[in-house]
């Protein structure tokens, strides 16, 4: 796994410190609060995530033939399964009979799939394979009874999927440039080390603003990462549908100011890698912490959040087991004691007074760019 900060990157957070400046977008944006508040508004939201690719799983979590997961994302019950070919399909684990879950385990290996309710089964493939007491019930047209495929690609070690009822812009078109960033992770090989799960009483969109706001680490975390951190110091890298958001440990002001800046320093800059509309990609030195936050589907006050931690199966020892767990015991204190609970009152504000709005200053670009890409894709919305 790889994660460089180029020359350009690590300049630009050194002339920040050396100047106490930081990456500014070209104006500030007010959001109405409204958009955290109202059910109208997350079914609008809604409907663009329907439109994006999302990630549906790990690669890693289906490592054979027949490997299966099952999962309910945005609503839908979806079941993944690694083909015969290697590749993955992704289906509507509904039947086609009469619309139970074909699948009822979370994951597994099965050559096909039978529905608990009157038996039909499904190959794999998805293909309709067999309807018990056919020739009464019958007649049942193979052809058209296969699950429904939900439309699915697997790279850079991710099961991505669509929604979208017609053919949505590729995979390539949809990453941009993140493309080329998320090749240079290199998460192929990773596997799951950690999978936490967390339902919260925020808005999707705070915890997405929360997990790259580079203005508040001193702040709300004065004894932990606040003290590492250099609050008010980032680096945007603005990548179109995506972007980078680059942090500072503070060990780099103090070498500037020592006058003993080396290459290497390089390591004290840390870039979250932001995916839209729901993920955050945060490289560590063993791990990537990988976060998707997945809204209610009818109240804005809910979210779902799910952290995984992914690393190197080959790099993966007791030692490093041991940082990462360690790692998740900060990030742990930090989230669950101190970001979200403000994240909480914020919401809980939101909901007792939707109107006016909230300021996203100008040296917030990175969580402005959220609200900025949600704007856009709302305004092209199909009516
Ligand atoms: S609903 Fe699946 S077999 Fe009837
Ligand atoms: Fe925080």
């Amino acid at each position: 796994m790889n994660h460089r900060i180029s020359a350009q990157v690590f300049d630009r957070m050194v002339d920040h410190l050396n100047n106490g400046t930081t990456d500014q977008a070209d104006s500030v944006l007010h959001v109405p609060v409204s958009n955290f508040a109202l059910p109208e508004h997350l079914a609008r939201e809604l409907e663009v995530f329907r439109r994006q690719w999302l990630v549906g799983a790990m690669a890693s979590e289906l490592p054979e033939p027949g490997s299966f997961v099952t999962r309910d994302i945005l609503g839908s019950a979806v079941l993944f399964v690694r083909q015969k070919s290697g590749k993955v399909a992704t289906y509507l684990n509904m039947c086609r009979h009469r619309g139970g879950k074909v699948e009822l385990e979370d994951r597994g290996r099965k050559p096909f799939f039978v529905c608990a309710y009157h038996g039909w089964s499904y190959d794999g493939d998805g293909a309709l394979r067999g309807v018990p007491f056919e020739e009464q019930l019958g007649p049942v047209d193979r052809g058209c009874n296969n699950l429904h495929a939900v439309h699915c690609e697997e790279r850079h070690g991710i099961v991505w999927i669509n929604f979208a009822d017609e053919a949505p812009a590729t995979l390539t078109e949809f990453l941009g440039a993140a493309d080329a960033v998320l090749a240079d992770y290199g998460l192929e090989n990773s596997v799951i080390h950690m999978d936490k799960k967390i339902h919260s009483n925020i808005n999707w969109k705070l915890v997405m603003d929360g997990a790259i706001d580079v203005l508040h680490p001193q702040f709300l975390h004065p004894t932990g990462v606040g003290k590492l951190i250099q609050t008010n110091a980032s680096v945007w890298q603005d990548l179109g549908r995506h972007g980078r958001s680059f942090s500072v440990y503070k060990k780099l002001a103090e070498k500037i100011k020592a006058g003993t800046v080396e290459p290497e320093d390089r390591r004290y800059v840390t870039g979250n890698m932001v995916l839209f509309p729901n993920v955050n990609l945060i490289p560590t030195p063993d791990h990537f912490e990988f976060w998707n936050v997945w809204p209610d589907l009818k109240d804005p006050g809910k979210c779902f959040i799910h952290i995984r931690f992914v690393v190197d199966a080959a790099k993966l020892d007791e030692r490093i087991a041991g940082r990462i767990n360690r790692s998740w015991e900060i990030l742990e204190q930090a989230a669950l004691e101190e970001d979200f609970p403000m994240e909480e009152t914020i919401q809980a504000n939101a909901l007792a007074r939707p109107v006016g709005d909230f300021l996203y200053g100008r040296s917030e670009a990175p969580c402005q760019h959220l609200h900025r890409q949600m704007a856009r894709e709302l305004a092209a919305a199909p009516s």
